[in-house]
């Protein structure tokens, strides 16, 4: 089996590219070859990328997206989320705003862009889409708390398995991946202190994968988590 840096190169789409692990992955697959593509939904962001301005919430700029990409797609990485509501109690805190806010990133987000994209990705010869979840998604793992973080990422678990059944006849490969945990957190405070902890052989791994009947939820390490 070759090593993914001598695979040949492809073209790979990250979503939520702007900062923070999906800048890290556009950085890296630029690093080796890859024609790189981000989305971003104000400002491009600094990586080697070429720019798509996309919310995920929002269909109609995926759409527009996916109908102007006519070439082949061999890489779609869903990686753009949101972890609101991280402190509180079941008995005070987490909002229903909340909920539907992450729901409709981490969730329907997904499915919208990958809708989008699925004509340029059954162009390519070997397609794969990564859903970058986490293993706080695995109810195997279930020590309390971030209710709402951990829901959506369970729903993301299930949809990416769903997505992985009805595409394996189209050839379309699809991996549920929990990134390599930093010494960061989510949103724009981190992003200096995470830079450099992002390890992508998540997507080197995902250049290896076969179309499988199931989605698996995968460690960074390649190891499966249960859920
Ligand atoms: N950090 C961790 O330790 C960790 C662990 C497990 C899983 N994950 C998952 O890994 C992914 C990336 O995490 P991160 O730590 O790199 O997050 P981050 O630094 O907060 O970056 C999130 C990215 O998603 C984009 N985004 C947010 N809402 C969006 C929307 N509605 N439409 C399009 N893009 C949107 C942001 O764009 P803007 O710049 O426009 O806000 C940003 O580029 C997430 O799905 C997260 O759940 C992270």
């Amino acid at each position: 089996m070759r090593s993914p840096s001598t695979l040949p190169a492809q073209t790979a789409l990250v979503t939520g590219a702007t900062r923070g692990i999906g800048l890290a992955l556009v950085q890296a697959l630029a690093a080796r070859g890859d024609a790189a593509h981000g989305t971003c939904r104000t400002a491009p962001g600094p990586g080697p990328a070429t720019w798509h301005r996309a919310d995920v919430t929002d269909s109609a700029a995926l759409q527009n997206l996916g109908q102007a990409w006519t070439s082949p797609l061999d890489l779609l990485v869903c990686n753009a989320g949101i972890y609101p509501g991280r402190g509180g109690t079941p008995d005070r805190g987490f909002p229903a705003e909340d909920w539907a806010a992450a729901f409709a990133v981490n969730v329907t987000g997904v499915f919208l862009t990958v809708q989008a994209l699925l004509p340029a990705l059954a162009r390519a010869e070997r397609p794969h889409i990564a859903i970058i979840a986490s293993a706080m998604g695995s109810d195997a793992r279930a020590p309390g708390g971030s209710y709402i973080y951990r829901a959506s990422r369970a729903a993301a678990l299930n949809l990416g398995r769903n997505l992985a059944a009805d595409l394996a006849p189209h050839g379309i490969a699809v991996g549920i991946l929990s990134p390599r945990l930093g010494p960061h957190r989510h949103g724009r405070r981190g992003r200096r202190a995470r830079r450099g902890h992002f390890d992508p052989e998540p997507a080197g791994a995902l250049r290896r994968a076969r179309p499988c009947r199931y989605g698996l939820l995968r460690n960074h390490d390649g190891r499966p988590i249960p859920f």
